[in-house]
Parts: C-alpha cells; sequence; structure tokens
C-alpha cells in the first residue's frame, strides 16, 4: 500500500527534511519590525522556491503590508479527492528578550530537554516547523508515488505575528482563487503530550493601547507632586478596575450574548482531566485567575479575558528620576469568545474608560487588530478522516478540543470563502512560543509529518 511507502520514506528524509526547516528558520522573518521587512520578503522566496521545486505553481504575492505565498497542487493530484487548502504562517515574533536566549535564536539547533530531542530556535513551533510538516509530507507522497492524493492549494501568511493587516483585502480578492472544501490549519497545539487535538474553537482578540495625558509636559514631582494629577495614578486605576475580586470583566455589557458551554461539550472537556494546577506547575504558578467557579479549562478555552500586556511611562531607566510625568500608556488585549462582537466592545471599552477620566486628564485610543472567535461546523467528513488519521499516528486517539489562543484566519475562511478549518497541529505547551528559547520537539516534526501524509492518504480513499 502506498502510504506505508510515504511513511518509511517520511522517516529515512527526516534529517533532510530538519536541515530544510534550519534553512527557514534562519531567516529572521519578524513581521512586526519593519527593521526585518527584507527578511520577511526572503522567506516568502524561500518557501514559493520549494513549493516550486515539488511541482506545484507557487508565486509570492505582494500586499500592502508583507507578502503572501500561493501554490497551486492541480497538476499534482490523481484522483477524485477533495480539495484541500493548507495555511501556515512564515513570519515570527520579535526575539526580545535577546538576553535571555541561550544561543542565537536564528541559529537553529537540535538538544537535548527533559529527555527529548528539541529543534531550538524562533519560529520552530509557531509556525515555521508546523508549516514545514505540512510540505514535507506533500513531497513524500510526491517523491513516492509520483502525484499527490487530493487537490492540494498550499496558502502562507507573513504578516500573522502582527495582526494580519493585509489578509482581508487579500482573501477578499483571491476568494475565487482560494476557495476549496476545507481549509487545513496547522498552528495549534498537541492537546498533551502523545495526545493529539483537533481545534473546534478558537478565541477572537481586540486589542487597543491607550495614552493617558494629565499635564503639559512632564513636572518636578516635589514641587508638583501633591496638587498636580499623575496620569500613570489614572491608569493604574482604570486598568485595576478591569476585574472585579472574583475576575470577572467589568466593562458594561462586556459579557452579553456569550452562550453557556454546551454540557454535552463540558462534559468532553472534562473527561480530558485537565488540572489548572498542572497545567500551571511548570511555569512556577498554581492559583487559577480567571472567573471564579469555572473549570481551568473554560477560563483558557470559552471565557474571555481582559490582559494587561505592556504598561509604560515616567521614568524607567537606571538610577531614579524624581518625575511627575506627562503621559501612561498601556497595551489591552481581550481575547473574545462567540457571541462578542469585537467593534461594538471596543466602543464599550472606550466609553468605560473615558468615563473615569479626572478633570484635567484626556485619553486617546489607538486601535489594533480586532477578530471575532471561530466556532468549526465539524460536520464536514474531513473532520472525522483527520481524526482517525491523528488517533492512527500518536500513543492516544485524537479528541476535539478548544484553543486559547487566536487564529484570525480560520474566521475569515469561514466568512469569506465559506469554509470550515480543520486545526491541526503538534506543539506542546512548553514550547516557548513567543518567548525566548522557542523549540519545537523533533518527535513533533517527525509525527506531524507523518500525520498530514495519513491525512492526505485518507482524503483519496486508497
Ligand atoms: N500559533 C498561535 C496561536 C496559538 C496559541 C495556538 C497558543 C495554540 C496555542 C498564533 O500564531 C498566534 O500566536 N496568534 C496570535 C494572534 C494575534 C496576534 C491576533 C495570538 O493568539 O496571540
Amino acid at each position: 500500500m502506498s502510504l506505508d511507502a510515504v511513511l518509511s520514506r517520511i522517516d529515512a528524509d527526516l534529517d533532510a527534511a530538519t536541515a530544510r526547516l534550519f534553512e527557514l528558520l534562519r531567516i529572521p522573518s519578524i513581521s512586526t519590525d519593519p527593521a526585518y521587512d527584507g527578511d520577511v520578503a526572503k522567506a516568502a522566496d524561500w518557501l514559493a522556491a520549494e513549493l516550486t521545486g515539488l511541482g506545484f505553481e507557487a508565486s509570492v504575492r505582494p500586499t500592502t503590508g508583507h507578502p503572501m505565498v500561493v501554490a497551486h497542487g492541480a497538476e499534482l493530484a490523481v484522483g477524485a479527492g477533495p480539495h484541500v487548502l493548507f495555511y501556515g504562517h512564515y513570519d515570527v515574533q520579535p526575539v526580545d528578550p535577546l538576553e535571555l536566549w541561550r544561543r542565537d535564536p536564528f541559529d537553529p539547533v537540535i538538544e537535548e530537554q527533559n529527555g527529548k530531542r528539541v529543534i531550538r530556535a524562533r519560529g520552530a513551533a509557531d509556525d515555521k516547523g508546523q508549516l514545514m510538516t505540512f510540505i514535507e509530507a506533500c513531497r513524500a507522497w510526491k517523491a513516492e508515488t509520483g502525484a499527490l492524493p487530493a487537490q492540494v492549494t498550499i496558502f502562507l501568511e507573513g504578516e500573522e505575528e502582527s495582526g494580519s493587516p493585509s489578509l482581508v483585502p487579500f482573501l477578499e480578492a483571491q476568494a475565487d482563487e482560494l476557495r476549496a472544501e476545507v481549509a487545513l490549519i496547522c498552528d495549534t497545539g498537541l492537546y498533551a503530550d502523545g495526545v493529539p487535538g483537533i481545534v473546534t474553537q478558537l478565541r477572537g482578540m481586540l486589542q487597543e493601547e491607550i495614552t493617558v495625558t494629565g499635564p503639559r509636559i512632564d513636572l518636578h514631582s516635589g514641587m508638583f507632586g501633591g496638587v498636580a494629577m499623575n496620569p500613570i495614578r489614572v491608569l493604574n486605576r482604570v486598568l485595576a478596575n478591569l476585574h472585579d475580586d472574583h475576575g470577572v470583566i467589568q466593562v458594561p455589557g462586556f459579557y452579553d450574548g456569550i452562550p453557556e458551554l454546551d454540557p454535552e461539550l463540558k462534559a468532553q472537556w472534562d473527561g480530558l482531566g485537565f488540572q489548572a494546577e498542572t497545567f500551571l506547575g511548570p511555569v512556577g504558578l498554581s492559583h487559577p485567575a480567571g472567573e471564579a467557579g469555572r473549570s481551568g479549562l473554560e477560563m483558557i478555552w470559552s471565557r474571555p479575558t481582559a490582559e494587561v500586556n505592556g504598561i509604560w511611562g515616567g521614568y524607567t531607566g537606571a538610577g531614579f528620576k524624581t518625575v511627575l510625568p506627562s503621559e501612561a500608556h498601556a497595551k489591552i488585549s481581550f481575547r473574545l469568545v462567540a457571541g462578542q462582537d469585537p467593534e461594538r466592545l471596543r466602543e464599550a471599552f472606550r466609553d468605560w474608560v473615558t468615563a473615569q477620566m479626572p478633570p484635567d486628564c484626556s485619553v486617546a485610543f489607538t486601535g489594533h487588530g480586532a477578530s471575532p472567535a471561530g466556532m468549526m461546523d465539524t460536520s464536514h467528513p474531513i473532520f472525522e478522516k483527520t481524526r482517525a488519521a491523528l488517533s492512527e499516528e500518536w500513543p492516544t486517539e485524537a479528541a476535539y478540543i478548544g484553543c486559547g489562543g487566536s487564529i484570525p484566519v480560520a474566521g475569515y475562511f469561514k466568512t469569506i470563502l465559506g469554509m470550515d478549518s480543520v486545526l491541526a497541529g503538534f506543539g506542546q505547551d512548553d514550547d516557548a512560543i513567543h518567548s525566548p528559547n522557542e523549540k519545537y520537539d523533533v518527535e513533533s516534526f517527525h509525527r506531524g509529518i507523518r500525520s498530514w501524509a495519513r491525512v492526505l492518504g485518507k482524503l483519496s480513499n486508497t
């Protein structure tokens, strides 16, 4: 049977596949920092060349932001399998604080960590290592059988980590070209070590930056302190008011329209045996900080959050400066769930903050990304085929799970292209994505490639 031969080829080719991934990891494609624009473009070129080499009709598509890579495999397909659209992102998060990395983030290496072999580099898990699992699976099918068992279009984004500003116009303009029966997205994690999961619900996102201004200029804190209002004090009050003592978010109307978790799904999640304490232990914590009375999985998968991602103002350099600053700033993001409208909440948040300004202080807002939560309809047969393929590859059967993170493209595939997404990925909770010393397990890379090879095999029904 050809699948067995394809899987054996993947095993034999693992070192070469790892070397190819290392080439991609060496390109510092940080999308959010304009200093790296040339490197983002270089990563797009590298991928398009790689896909062309596999027989795809691949091209780099410019946008007003970073380029997209689109590759069509219609010529490669045999049989009557469905048309699928594969998605991954080739941009990465910034590396700072650089001093906390034990080695150069863009000089990938294989190391031992807790008895496992891991690939260490920025983007190893999020998302270069993951997107290459799919490309390598295609390579193995092509090399072994001369063709792909299904019609595959590959769509790779270079702006995911910076809020995808070009994505919606691109999807709208290329809707006919990109529409397939279903999307396959590889940008999520395993449920637990050895336990694969298909994510059926993702949280949405709302990002706001606020600047509170008090005095016209920075002031001497002895000459003016006591009589002049300090904008850091005002900002802190607002941020402290975001949650009550039970972890409930205080913006009026924030929870309006959120449905209670379906009891059947809740029972299924409870059956996964998640322990918040065990999850928090490795990062040095022990107490769940979300809404009182909710399970840990509900807090991460089905309840919204408000988090302060950054706060600054006044003097933060070495030594001390007795300043009463003119401005105070914060970046705040909300993870949203089904039923919440990001733009309505943006207005509600702004009204709520503005109403808390004392005399002499004003507030200005800069809006960043906004995307609704994504809920998948799992009735397309590709969901069960993927679940079966993952269950055959991994030691434990695959589960349908939620995800605390946000992958805005999944929602847009649904609203703009009318496609549901099968979200299957192989990251681990300790991969340190967005953090120093990011890694991807060699096992995730290897079994990830084998997983997609199995999924492709099932699509053709061969
Ligand atoms: N791969 C992540 C999403 C993710 C996070 C999946 C955690 C599984 C577990 C994705 O690349 C990501 O980080 N997305 C951003 C989107 C944001 C910038 C709009 C996120 O969730 O912060």
